[in-house]
């Protein structure tokens, strides 16, 4: 009961998420997607998702708080995603959370995204109290990060990320040169179910020895997507039919494999033998079936909050503006703005 009730909301990338929390526990976390308005064009349109955010808002807001059977004014404080993500959608949910704050003359949080991302697995109540240091690696279709955390509310380092495409978004395009809808992973998942994933060598980025100076933690998506492409065009031109199966899972075992390899790579390197999973793509079958299988292997513990923690959603906003309150770290003043780049 001493523990705070904050709402969240999140409105950085498609998904309006307003979450409510009382410290450590989930009340409420509901989702609104505008990923339908985007699917004809085949990724997130800032405006068109900017837009949507504007609308979806005031009822995802109702809604959050008749789940969570609270009204606006219990409410001890708001907090709201200022970046990274895009800026016009960020701006939308920021708009909202100030409206909010000052109306009811509480503390306003503004919070990093990613970190956001790590909080979640906070609100995971099936599963034990997460421990630290950890390493989390994030992975969507805005994002590809990997991170160590010793604590998050004050020691989050950015260990790498992609330099080109973010996982989700190469399983979106490479999806899209196979004639598949958008969003693509999850039908890569389906289409490589009956595929061999070793028929089709396609190159793991950043993973040669001359990378891992510079670039040992960071990804690289765009020479693989390439590849796909390069491959389905000798085979059209060669008049073969493409084989769809074996593309799929020689395509995904790529970003599988170079995914838990540099994240297992960092846990035995900085010897934290915990890895998290977030983002949208932690719902790839394979990734969580190689990841559970190599983290044993490397006496890693393994964790994965469940599917509607990982993506994106507000209940991580304000599970993570909660730890920060129960940490002593005031508010936020209302100068701040919307950073599409803001680091860890
Ligand atoms: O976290 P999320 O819902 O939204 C953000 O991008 O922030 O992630 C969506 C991304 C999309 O690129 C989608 O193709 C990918 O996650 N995704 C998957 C799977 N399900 C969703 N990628 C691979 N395998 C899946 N089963
Ligand atoms: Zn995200």
């Amino acid at each position: 009961r001493d523990e705070p009730l904050v709402l969240g909301i999140e409105t950085s990338c498609d998904e309006t998420g307003i979450g409510i929390v009382r410290g450590r526990t989930l009340l409420s976390n509901t989702i609104a997607s505008s990923m339908e308005e985007h699917a004809r064009y085949g990724g997130v349109v800032p405006e068109v998702a900017a837009r949507a955010h504007l609308e979806a808002l005031q009822p995802a807001i109702a809604a959050a708080l008749a789940e969570a059977s609270v009204s606006l004014d219990e409410l001890d404080a708001v907090a709201v995603t200022s970046g990274p993500g895009l800026a016009g959608a960020l701006m939308v949910g920021i708009g909202a959370a100030k409206a909010l704050a000052v109306s009811l003359d509480r503390p306003l949080y503004a919070v990093n995204h990613l970190v956001g991302h790590i909080a979640a697995d906070i609100l995971d109540a099936d599963a034990p109290p997460i421990e630290y240091p950890t390493v989390a690696l994030l992975v969507s279709g805005g994002h590809t990060s990997l991170l160590l955390v010793r604590d998050l509310t004050t020691d989050v380092e950015l260990l790498g990320e992609t330099v080109d495409d973010a996982a989700g978004e190469a399983f979106d395009k490479v999806a899209r040169l196979l004639g598949l809808p958008y969003p693509g992973g999850p039908e890569i998942d389906r289409a490589a179910r009956d595929g061999d994933p070793t028929a089709i060598p396609f190159p793991r980025g950043l993973s040669r020895a001359s990378d891992m100076d510079k670039h040992r933690y960071d990804f690289s998506f765009s020479g693989l997507k390439t590849a796909v492409a390069r491959f389905t065009e000798q085979q059209q031109a060669a008049g073969v039919e493409v084989p769809v199966a074996d593309v799929a899972a020689s395509f995904r075992e790529a970003v599988v494999d170079v995914l838990i390899t540099k994240a297992l790579d960092a846990c035995a390197r900085f010897d934290v033998p915990r890895l998290l999973l977030g983002g949208g793509v932690i719902a790839n079958r394979r990734l969580r079936e190689v990841a559970t299988l190599r983290a044993d292997a490397a006496g890693v513990a393994l964790r994965i909050p469940p599917l509607s923690l990982c993506t994106d959603n507000g209940a991580m906003i304000a599970g993570l503006a909660a730890e920060l309150i129960r940490s002593g770290r005031p508010a936020s003043t209302l100068g701040f703005g919307a950073d599409s780049t803001l680091p860890v």
